[in-house]
């Protein structure tokens, strides 16, 4: 929705907590006013993160297979391509061809048991 010339967060909700394992992630499309974002969620135990699917090293999306966006120790988030490992509270690179850069933030929520994801507007 755009008002005045700035559109206001998107709220969508992509799925039910429970579908997510412990410690697990989610890849989602979602379709937003802007066009196609594709974002992940990863959850351990209360924390609950949402990230662009897009690595800082050379903007591919991260995971190995689908919905498999978290290393073999299920401890951080591990892009494919070459291996860069990323904090799943942050998204801060600790290991890897992009080290010190940070998967881009999307705002995440859990209501009522479902993962709900904001999407910035454009403006
Ligand atoms: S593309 Fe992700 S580490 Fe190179």
């Amino acid at each position: 929705m755009v008002i005045g010339g700035c559109a206001l967060p998107e709220r969508h909700v992509v799925c039910d907590i429970s579908s997510l394992g412990d410690p697990g992630s989610r890849g989602f499309v979602v379709e937003g006013e802007s066009g196609s974002v594709e974002l992940f969620v990863v959850r351990r135990g209360e924390l609950l993160a949402a990230y662009k699917n897009s690595c800082p090293h050379t903007g591919v999306n991260l995971e190995w297979q689908p919905d498999q966006f978290l290393d073999f120790s299920n401890s951080y988030i591990q892009c494919a391509t070459h291996g860069a490992l990323f904090r799943l509270e942050d998204g801060y690179c600790l290991r890897g061809p992009c080290a010190g850069e940070l998967l881009e933030t999307v705002e995440v929520r859990l209501e009522a048991g479902l993962v709900v994801v904001i999407l910035e507007g454009e403006g």
